[in-house]
């Protein structure tokens, strides 16, 4: 009888456990590991130093399973499910074999990494005042110190001065007023290779307080722009940090000058790091994905990156292989991409001819064709030329010249390698000229002897396209195409592009467009109706993409969309889902024409979907937070089944999911309040997702078009407010809520109201939301959300979060 104090007494568990218990092992149970390293107690093998506090790790690893005698003496976070090197010590030599390799110290008192024939591989390498007993120690900041054992503080060496690519808060990152010299930051040379790479970010040694990118030590692509007291000149969003958050300062006295940042790390994990490709990234570990996801980079656009795709190749933005070789030239290695490295572009695949139109009438001559790309590059030669053709004439005449630009009598000839080429953007841009072999234009079956023109080139090939297409249009029979196998990969069916190119009828019908990308309608030759998931901007390979929706693939459950298969082709990447014919939620609670849903059917949709999610948190075995539960996502079948959409996709967005966050603007009344704070993202923040959204499928309304109205009429705001007064029956006169049972009514306020509580602790798990609508389980009052309020009193305070949500995450 009476009611339990269901929310107080219970225990919730921290709630990020239900992501990282599985995927993360738990610590050995030994006996705790020792944070120094000493002439008595060396370090070998497979043992570890542990900083007091536990957050970071030194010891021998291995980046690449496919090469094993390499490993490296490194730095890395403890906890953590994803391998991070912060520091390498010997990261241009490594180690052969682990076990007989050995980290100590030498008569001297340096830290010297010895390898198996008890050569130095590595050595801290000072030499005043050695004194007679020194110790290696690992900090709680990620700081590997050499320091007296008498008294550690007094640091000798600290890898803080020499950080590889990695630069952690509270580290030094300047220049010494005594030599001059700076400290930098250098790439690795590819994703599993920690040799130096070509890029570097350093203050500028010519003595300006400033920070430069350069390439191979000599190419300056990026500059922050000079200090100005508060911020970097070139970086003016600097001003909009949020304090709390991070915290920076620079520093200029006799010995240095230096910048340094403070991460507030109750609220997260974040650093600074010089990516493979040459952009310096801010990155913030991030439990919902269980990856690090940057919020930070500079340059902004990957291909303003000098060099970054090396020859003959061109850099489009927003791809996931950004770079790809220009027509008629090849990748010269294949293998992980070699950013910035002159091993890493594009090789002609046929040797040029050379000899030019002047010369012996046996030999072909070399051809041209036109790209478009967004800047002329760089080193160009003039020559006088009244006419393309003239222009044309003066690059054929020397052998090393490879593309012509024309324009007015402006004749412009690049030599040796093209580099730095972009795809230009669909308004502006250049067409330059670039020369091929003749076997590139003719493949065989070319008339001898007769020279073609570029024109005439240009317009076989479009002669030759058209002839395919009409060709295989008129003779390839429909049919072949619709019973074209599509493969079957555990419970899911592989398509091919050009299947679901033509069941959904060249993507004609648009279904809608969500976060992650469009959707398009289709049939299958038995009738069948599905919907295909265009994805934007997958950052993932092809492996890994495959990996994740096979996981996907296995979450079934009544109220969860139904994967049916995915389409993985070089960049496109598409899902495909069983089709709802009553579309999404919203368009039924309130689109231009809602449709009059009864209350008993809108209640068997909260609860149907509050039991989707309780199974993709608790039951189904890979544990998923959806992240962007909102009525947009919420699909209905021919019976207003509810069906929840987009689960599992913020984790196979993966880095990309700041972009996520980005085009969640537009939904921000269903963000959960530490969405905004940056602590880590829980399946709580589910919970509170569905609260705000059950307010809408009771009220029929959305909850931001009360917004303007003020505190009296915000429905969340007066849902809370009319259960303290006990006066819940007022709501229900409105016209859509008549018909409702007044019990399932209050049971449906009241868990509204505990799921968008500002503590997640005091939030209730999705299965109890459940069995509380079923009536299974007594609820109390609960309080009202002050977060609520604050979202109800003031239209601006959305603005500020938006404000904030971007400048701390819109990484580009
Ligand atoms: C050690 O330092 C000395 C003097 O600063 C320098 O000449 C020498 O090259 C350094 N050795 C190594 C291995 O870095
Ligand atoms: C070095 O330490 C040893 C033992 O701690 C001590 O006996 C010796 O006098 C010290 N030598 C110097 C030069 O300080
Ligand atoms: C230890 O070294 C630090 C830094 O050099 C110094 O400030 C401190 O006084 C030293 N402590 C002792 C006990 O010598
Ligand atoms: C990179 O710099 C080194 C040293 O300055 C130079 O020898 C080398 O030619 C440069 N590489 C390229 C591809 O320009």
């Amino acid at each position: 009888m009476a009611t339990e104090k269901l929310f107080s007494l219970r225990v919730f568990l921290p709630c990020f456990m239900l992501v990282t218990c599985c995927v993360h092992p738990p610590l050995s149970q030994g006996a705790p590991a020792a944070d120094t390293v000493s002439r008595d107690r060396p370090l070998s093998g497979g043992q570890r130093l542990v900083s007091q506090g536990g957050k970071f790790v030194v010891g021998l690893f291995q980046p690449d399973d496919t090469a094993p005698d390499r490993w490296y003496l490194a730095i890395w976070y403890n906890k953590l499910s994803k391998h991070t090197p912060v520091w390498i010590a010997n990261r241009a030599r490594p180690i052969p074999n682990p076990d007989s390799s050995k980290l100590t110290i030498s008569q001297d008192g340096n830290m010297v990494l010895l390898d198996g024939l008890q050569s130095p591989i590595w050595a801290t390498n000072i030499t005043s005042n050695a004194p007679n007993s020194t110790v290696g120690l690992i900090l709680n900041t990620g700081n590997f110190v050499l320091a007296p054992s008498s008294n550690t503080t007094n640091f000798l060496w600290q890898s803080f001065d020499e950080p590889t690519n990695v630069w952690l808060p509270r580290a030094k990152l300047g220049r010494s007023r005594v030599t001059g010299e700076p400290t930098r930051i250098v790439s690795w040379n590819s994703s599993v290779d920690p040799s130096p790479g070509y890029y570097t970010l350093e203050m500028d040694p010519d003595g300006t307080n400033q920070f430069i990118h350069k390439w191979n030590n000599s190419e300056i692509y990026w500059e922050t722009g000079e200090w100005t007291g508060s911020m970097f000149a070139g970086m003016p969003e600097m001003a909009s940090y949020p304090k709390a958050l991070l915290h920076y300062e620079f520093v200029v006295n006799d010995q240095e000058s230096y910048f340094t940042y403070q991460i507030n790390e109750t609220m997260m994990t974040a650093m600074f790091m010089m990516e493979v490709s040459g952009q310096v990234k801010g990155v913030a570990w991030t439990e919902s994905v269980q990856d690090w996801v940057p919020f930070f980079a500079v340059p902004k656009a990957q291909c303003s990156v000098y060099f970054v795709c090396g020859s003959f190749s061109m850099c489009t933005e927003n791809t996931f292989t950004f770079c790809s070789c220009l027509r008629g030239f090849s990748k010269q290695y294949e293998g992980n991409l070699l950013y910035g490295n002159p091993r890493g572009g594009c090789t002609r695949n046929a040797r040029l001819e050379c000899g030019g139109a002047n010369s012996s009438g046996n030999s072909e001559t070399d051809g041209f064709y036109a790209l478009a790309i967004a800047d002329l590059p760089e080193k160009a030669w003039s020559v006088v030329a009244a006419s393309p053709d003239g222009c044309k004439q003066a690059c054929l005449n020397n052998c090393s010249c490879v593309a012509y630009y024309f324009y007015g009598d402006n004749c412009s000839l690049w030599y040796g390698d093209l580099i730095n080429l972009v795809s230009p953007d669909a308004s502006s841009g250049y067409t330059i000229f670039v020369r091929l072999a003749p076997s590139e234009f003719f493949s065989g079956s070319a008339k001898k002897g007769k020279p073609l023109t570029t024109w005439s080139l240009t317009g076989a090939a479009i002669l030759f396209v058209a002839v395919t297409v009409i060709v295989g249009v008129l003779l390839i029979p429909k049919r072949q195409i619709f019973s074209k196998q599509n493969k079957i990969e555990g419970s899911l069916v592989v398509f091919s592009f050009r299947y679901l190119r033509s069941v959904t009828r060249n993507f004609r019908e648009r279904l809608g467009k969500g976060s992650f990308g469009s959707v398009y309608k289709g049939m299958l030759p038995d009738g069948t109706l599905i919907a295909v998931k265009k994805l934007d901007g997958i950052s993932q390979g092809e492996k890994q993409f495959r990996a994740e929706v096979s996981t996907i693939g296995t979450v079934q459950h009544v109220n969860l969309i139904r994967l049916l298969g995915f389409c993985s082709e070089q960049s496109t990447r598409m899902l495909v889902y069983e089709y709802m014919p009553n579309g999404s939620l919203d368009r039924n609670i309130f689109g231009s024409t809602p449709v009059e849903l009864r209350w008993n059917v809108r209640f068997q949709i909260a609860l149907g979907v509050a039991k989707g999610l309780a199974y993709l948190h608790e039951e189904c075995r890979s544990r998923i937070i959806h992240c962007d539960i909102k009525p947009e996502n919420v699909l209905l079948d021919a019976s207003f089944m509810p069906k929840i959409a987009d689960f599992g996709l913020a984790k196979l967005v993966g880095r990309d999911f700041s972009r996520v966050l980005t085009t969640m603007r537009g939904t921000i009344g269903y963000l959960a309040p530490e969405w905004i704070s940056g602590t880590a993202i829980t399946a709580k923040a589910d919970v509170f997702s569905y609260g705000m959204m059950l307010f809408e499928i009771m009220s029929g309304r959305r909850n931001s078009a009360w917004r303007q109205q003020g505190v009296e009429t915000f429905f969340p705001v007066l849902v809370a407010t009319r259960l303290h007064e006990g006066n819940i029956q007022g709501l229900f006169d409105s016209e859509l809520m008549r018909d409702a049972d007044l019990q399932e009514g209050e049971r449906a306020c009241k868990v509204a109201c505990w799921c968008v509580q500002d503590d997640e602790d005091t939030r209730p798990e999705m299965g109890e939301v459940v069995q509380i609508l079923e009536g299974l389980l007594e609820i109390n009052l609960p309080p009202i959300p002050s977060y609520l309020q604050v979202l109800a009193e003031s239209a601006e305070s959305s603005l500020q979060m938006r404000n904030h949500i971007r400048s701390t995450l819109d990484a580009s």
